[in-house]
């Protein structure tokens, strides 16, 4: 079984053969940042990753955040620029715009946000005033911090009213939406979630909206590759405002979008700027493109099909060593796994398996009695595993791995002997940077 340092010494050997360059060239300039991002260059190849919310771009993806379009500035839009030399940055963003209008079928396409959590505040400006009521879903049931969480700027700059899903069933109950929405009249309605694993039913809750008067908003930041590849019903025709990141499934850069009917397009783009922005971008507007034009592949589409069978496995293979997999299983690319019944924390088991060279977060699971710091529950994904060419009998290793660690969490030497295992698969299944 090779170690680690193995690993490192064979990250060298690539280094010096030049087939990671752009770390040769950091390392003339930078030794500290050479060391840290040589360290994490290893820490990708040698093991697994279970964070659902990561993915590997594709060596174009990473060329284009790294390319010229850092050194631009373009505040504005295409051909309405506050800065000269704009020609090349103009076909960028409207390819990735025109792109992301054709993938997802939008009439209205903004790619400018820095992030997931700016768009979010974008639909908030664009639509709202500041102390509207909205309603999303709660945290504790898999929703996202901007979709009114008490501590987020969601809650404080407007009156929030969050939905829980069922403790039992794990499910969001659309009774319960219909009631809070008919007895506090919200301006603005979330769907989407971070920890959800079924299908949200967009069309529900535009009915829900539009018999209140609110404006619909979906957030598909976790799902968006499933929607745009029919995997997932879409918001897109029934919602005023879709948002999503572009670095989870997507497998795009760091960044965001968001689609709006064309009655909203403006308003939008005022939002994003100058109402909350300055300059885009270009660089990450250049690798958002590319992400656009990889999904728009029939293989991607056989990605997101697989990282769907994957999730299953994983869930049905945990579910066979005694895990409580919320909701009894899952629909996308997440499961969420309550780990009550095993006596073990959530925190407690990440930090085993982190040592276990296997990467998720700890989650709160619907109906906590833990705090969000340190939670019941483990969330997992297959997406990132999936794009290194995981199939279902190797993430049904993974689900062992997992348990063993988590069944013998004070045994180091489980510990041990799944890391070792964990590197001899990581090099099977090579990263290509
Ligand atoms: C559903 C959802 N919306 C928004 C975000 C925020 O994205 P960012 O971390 O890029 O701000 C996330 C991030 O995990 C998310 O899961």
């Amino acid at each position: 079984m090779k170690s680690f340092q193995n690993s490192a010494h064979l990250v060298n050997k690539r280094i010096k053969s030049g087939s990671i360059q752009h770390l040769d060239i950091i390392k003339q300039v930078d030794g500290e940042i050479y060391d840290a991002l040589s360290a994490e260059t290893v820490r990708q190849q040698n093991g697994i990753e279970l964070i659902p919310s990561e993915n590997y771009v594709s060596q174009a993806v990473l060329s284009a955040i790294g390319s010229v379009m850092t050194n631009k500035y373009s505040e504005g839009y295409p051909r309405k620029r506050y800065y000269g030399g704009n020609e090349n940055v103009d076909v960028i963003e409207d390819l990735a715009i025109s792109r992301a209008k054709a993938l997802f079928k939008s009439d209205h396409a903004n790619v400018q946000p820095y992030s997931g959590s700016p768009a979010n505040l974008a639909v908030y400006y664009a639509l709202l005033e500041p102390g509207d009521i909205v309603m999303g879903l709660s945290l504790p049931g898999g929703g996202h911090l901007t979709h009114g969480w008490k501590v987020n700027f969601s809650a404080r700059f407007y009156e929030s009213v969050q939905y829980p899903v069922d403790e039992k069933t794990g499910l969001i109950d659309y009774d319960e939406v219909w009631r809070l929405a008919r007895e506090h009249k919200p301006r603005l309605i979330w769907a989407g979630a971070t920890a959800y694993p079924r299908q949200f039913d967009f069309d529900k809750f535009a009915e829900i909206a539009r018999e209140v008067g609110a404006y619909f908003a979906a957030d598909i930041a976790h799902i968006s590759g499933l929607v745009a590849t029919g995997l997932h019903p879409d918001p897109v025709p029934v919602a005023d405002a879709v948002t999503m990141t572009t670095h989870k499934l997507l497998r795009g850069p760091r960044g965001a979008m968001i689609l709006a009917k064309e009655e909203h397009g403006r308003k939008i783009d005022r939002a994003v700027f100058p109402g909350l922005q300055g300059g885009p971008h270009d660089h990450v507007t250049a690798a958002i493109a590319i992400s656009l034009h990889e999904a728009a592949q029939p293989e991607y589409r056989e990605y997101c099909e697989q990282v769907i069978r994957n999730a299953r496995a994983l869930a049905a293979a945990l579910q066979e060593r005694g895990y409580e997999v919320v909701s009894g299983g899952t629909d996308n690319h997440l499961l969420l796994v309550d780990l009550t019944n095993k006596g073990v924390p959530g925190k407690m088991a990440q930090r085993a398996l982190d040592r276990a060279n296997i990467t998720l977060n700890a989650n709160m699971v619907p109906g906590d009695k833990r705090s969000a710091f340190d939670p019941s529950g483990i969330r997992m994904g297959t997406p990132a595993m999936t794009t290194r060419g995981f199939k279902e009998p190797e993430i049904v290793q993974v689900a062992n791995w997992v348990a063993d660690v988590v069944d013998n969490i004070d045994d180091e030497s489980v510990i041990d002997r799944v890391r070792g295992e964990v590197v001899e698969i990581s090099e099977q299944f090579p990263l290509w940077y």
